[in-house]
């Protein structure tokens, strides 16, 4: 057992869902997106979040300045490479934030240094040093990360960790950068620097593990057993290739495992699970069902003999609570007979915050869906939440959709959609199957003209009428757009989130023409 203080029993939550999750392929988020999961982050309580790379775009820049000009509490963060460019960047976009924090990294291993850099051992230091001091004359909260450090020569990374602090890193990250590690083998890397860097104890130590064998979580435990007290992880583990630590699986076992580590998090575990779902809603990447704490089968039991044993008592096979990561499910809850009140207050159950506005379109939905499908769970009540924004924004909205299959000729479809002027357009076509036929006959009332590239199905929820969450990856002039759409007919969610990038360029392209004629007329816009 570590000898600390017991105020040093608290591990702070760093969240890089918006940095190193959003790198992975295919989970890229819109800056309306980030700022949705940044304030669900907040409400989780993570201790920072991580919410860019500002040097890496203008879309990047932008978005990690809005979530800090939000400012939904927690320290904000940006990283920066080891030069003067990107360390000013940072601190522009996470200055409008009240606690702030400029992240400088550098790869120190051989294999970086050799083929990567081509930058000696010293050079290295001196520009880790350069930039360390340059951020501290910025801020006072700088963290400093030597890339791969896992795979650095333990003498050298104890001198490059020597070097950040003596240069005034308040915070040194040790990144497995590559997933190499293990628990063992980390668990001496952290002694081994607590033994050998001068003032290691006057900071906070960070650890920041990728899941390439799957260890990504049990390393960071490794860890902070062996004395860091910060862990970078992202929602769902999300991240480059197989991903980062994940967020709730390594909150959860340092709580239900707290006899064994007597370490605590600041995270309010009842918002793990509804994280989780908007996390994969806004990402499409969905959670396998056994994933553990927020996959759909993490708290059933099928085996009768587990059954029987939950029923004498639920911790014969039970380690956690499903209600401690936000599981507190009804089930069943509602029908096509509940009411405002009943839906209203389910809503509010399952944590979600809405104004009037919303709740009336989220109401709208509930209904549309309820007269469809008999049993209403929680988790269609989620997806409603989820996409009633982008469904309501318009210019265009889905009436009905019909199609006509049949196996020795081209599939029919017809679409009725509402525009903004309350008038209907019919449009029809024919396709290589019912969804390429919908799509086709959207194209033609719209005008907006996409190329599928993707087309995933998951479904919401259970039984035979369960509602089919579709995301489809689309491509317009050369750029990839994600949507979404919900319905228990799956030709209907497949054209809902078709419609949704529709919409969603439709309005761009009236903003960018606003704007142009705004400069042409010679006023500023915003
Ligand atoms: O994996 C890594 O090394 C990183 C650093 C930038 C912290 O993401
Ligand atoms: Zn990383």
């Amino acid at each position: 057992m570590m000898s600390d203080a017991p105020q040093d029993r608290q591990v702070r939550i760093f969240d890089t869902t918006l940095r190193d999750g959003e790198q992975a392929p295919g989970c890229s988020m819109t800056l309306r997106e980030k700022l949705r999961v940044a304030k669900a982050l907040a409400e989780l309580r993570v201790d920072i979040i991580e919410a860019g790379f500002p040097a890496a775009s203008p879309g990047d820049f932008e978005s990690v300045q809005a979530i800090a000009d939000a400012d939904f509490g927690p320290v904000i963060c940006g990283l920066a490479r080891c030069n003067p460019e990107d360390i000013e960047k940072v601190h522009a976009a996470v200055r409008g934030a009240q606690r702030h924090r400029i992240h400088v990294f550098v790869a120190t291993s051989a294999i970086h240094r050799e083929h990567k850099l081509r930058m000696a051992k010293e050079e290295i230091i001196r520009s880790a040093v350069g930039a360390v001091k340059m951020a501290r004359e910025l801020v006072d909260d700088v963290e400093f990360s030597p890339e791969d450090a896992s795979r650095t020569e333990l003498a050298y990374l104890a001198e490059v960790v020597t070097a950040a602090i003596e240069a005034g890193a308040t915070t040194v990250n040790i990144p497995d950068t590559v997933g190499y590690t293990v628990p063992g083998e980390f668990d001496e890397l952290f002694r081994y620097l607590k033994r050998n860097v001068p003032g290691i104890d006057d900071i906070t130590l960070s650890v920041h593990c990728h899941n390439d064998l799957g260890m990504a979580v049990a390393n960071s435990l490794a860890a902070v057993h062996a004395g860091a007290r910060q862990i970078e992880c992202t929602i769902n583990g999300i991240g480059e290739r197989a991903g980062n630590c994940s967020l709730e699986e390594v909150v959860m076992a340092l709580r239900t495992r707290a006899e064994y580590f007597d370490l605590h998090t600041g995270i309010e575990t009842t918002r793990l699970y509804p994280t989780s779902r908007l996390v994969s809603s806004i990402t499409g990447m969905h959670v396998p069902r056994n994933k553990a704490i927020v996959g759909e089968n993490a708290f059933a039991h099928e085996a009768g003999i587990h059954q029987h044993g939950m029923l004498q008592h639920a911790s014969t096979y039970e380690i956690m609570r499903p209600a401690d990561v936000g599981l507190s499910r009804s089930n069943l809850v509602l029908g096509k007979h509940s009411g405002r009140h009943a839906f209203r207050d389910r809503v509010r159950e399952l944590g979600f915050e809405l104004d009037e506005f919303e709740t009336n379109r989220a109401f709208q939905e509930f209904k549309r869906l309820a007269d469809k499908k008999k049993d209403v769970y929680d988790s269609d009540i989620e997806s409603i939440i989820m996409n009633v924004d982008s469904a309501s924004a318009g210019p265009w909205h889905l009436r009905t959709v019909s199609v006509r299959t049949a196996s020795d000729e081209p599939a029919q479809a017809t679409v009725v959609l509402v525009g903004e002027d309350g008038e209907e357009q019919t449009g029809t076509a024919s396709g290589d199957g019912p969804v390429a036929a919908a799509f086709q006959a959207l194209e033609r009332v719209t005008g907006v003209e996409l190329v599928l590239r993707n087309f995933e199905l998951h479904s919401v929820s259970i039984g035979e009428d369960a509602q089919g969450e579709v995301t489809v990856t689309v491509e317009h002039d050369g750029a990839s757009y994600r949507g979404q759409g919900t319905s228990v007919d799956i030709v209907e969610a497949g054209s809902r989130a078709c419609l949704e990038v529709m919409n969603r360029l439709i309005r761009r392209d009236r903003r960018d023409a606003a704007g142009r004629k705004d400069n042409s007329a010679g006023r500023a816009t915003i």
